[in-house]
């Protein structure tokens, strides 16, 4: 056979071989064998030396133009080929847009937040806006501005989470996490002085304690502050009452003995009947039958002045609830390390 002949029969048998290739791994093993730097095609045309040299341009040329016929034929190959895979593929991954999703469970709120909201929604009610301050305190506001100096005793009511020196803060003093919300009393009166005060500060706190049923390093507390001309004790007591029929209902027991804080005075706290053991005594309760929810008073004279505000001028009560206490007395929950626990089958009970 004449090398002629022969690049017709690869011509022919290529042809056919392209046309039965169907997929684009085919198509490129082809062109390897055909047309690539060791295909077919390439090792015929270096026998052209071997040719008689009168029928070398011929066959020469005729290489070319079969080798050029045939890189056109496989890239017009190709792309059917391509074309064909790539609409297989689409038919394969289709979505179907208008299908329903997945339903996302939405979750809902921490009982915490419940009850804070709703303890905004009562004292809102009494006229109280809600007055934000923060957990990094400065030790002046925590204690000493509160009438709690450095060797005061009563510092002891609140071990103290300290943090530690970062350079730079001499002027403004030591910091700490705050141990109660009663710090942003003074941060309200030297914000509002000489506007009338009735504000709730909401907000974590922490101190350094054991955990117990009834005790956690980190809660919350709803501070509330009023400050007016003619404020008296009275107010206070009635502010108190008024939030337990709202929080309780109003055959809720509650009382209201006399207490010392140092920045209150006269200083009361508020229990309200233990509803877990109906006032027999349990551990919550510490077996009297009555829960501490909150420590009040009628500002003192020097916090007063502290925040600005003349005292013989003006008078003002304040207040520090719990959050999880009271809701604990009001869901009966056992003990409050169930609302930090992250025990789902207590949380979606509410
Ligand atoms: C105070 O923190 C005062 N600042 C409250 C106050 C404010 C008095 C304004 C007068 C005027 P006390 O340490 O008692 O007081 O805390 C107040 C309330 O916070 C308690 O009645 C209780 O409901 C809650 N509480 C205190 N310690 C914890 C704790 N470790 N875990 C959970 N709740 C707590």
């Amino acid at each position: 056979m004449s090398s002629l002949e022969e690049l017709e029969r690869i011509r022919e048998e290529a042809l056919v071989e392209l046309a039965a290739a169907t997929t684009t791994d085919a198509l490129e093993a082809w062109e390897a064998r055909i047309v690539g730097r060791k295909g077919q095609i390439t090792q015929l045309a270096r026998t052209v030396g071997q040719l008689p040299k009168e029928e070398r341009p011929a066959f020469g040329q005729r290489v070319n133009e079969v080798k050029q016929a045939l890189l056109q034929a496989y890239e017009a190959r190709l792309d059917e080929v391509r074309h064909t895979e790539v609409t297989a593929q689409l038919a394969r991954e289709a979505i179907d847009v208008t299908l329903p999703g997945r339903p996302v469970a939405p979750g809902h709120l921490h009982l915490t937040t419940q009850a804070l909201r709703e303890l905004y929604d009562i004292f809102a009610l009494m006229g109280f806006e809600v007055y934000e301050s923060p957990d990094v305190e400065l030790e002046a506001y925590n204690f000493d501005l509160l009438n709690i100096p450095e060797y005061h005793p009563a510092r002891d009511m609140w071990d103290t989470f300290w943090i530690e020196d970062q350079g730079g803060a001499e002027s403004s003093g030591r910091r700490l996490l705050r141990t109660h919300t009663s710090p942003g009393q003074i941060r309200v009166m030297r914000e509002r002085y000489p506007e009338p005060i009735r504000v709730i500060l909401p907000g974590k706190c922490y101190r350094y304690e054991q955990i117990t049923v009834r005790a956690e390093h980190q809660f919350y507390q709803l501070e509330g502050l009023a400050v007016g001309t003619g404020i008296t004790m009275t107010d206070l007591i009635g502010t108190l009452q008024q939030f337990a029929r709202l929080y309780y209902g109003a055959d809720r027991e509650v009382r209201v003995r006399s207490s010392y804080f140092p920045f209150t005075e006269p200083s009361v706290e508020v229990d309200t009947a233990c509803i877990l053991c109906g006032g027999k005594g349990c551990a919550v309760c510490k077996y009297t039958g009555w829960l501490e929810i909150a420590g009040a008073g009628m500002v003192h004279p020097v916090v007063l002045r502290n925040g600005g505000y003349d005292p013989e001028v003006w008078s003002g009560f304040a207040f520090g609830f719990g959050v999880e206490r009271p809701s604990m007395m009001k869901y009966a929950v056992p003990d409050i390390r169930l609302y930090y626990g992250n025990d789902l089958r207590f949380l979606r009970q509410f």
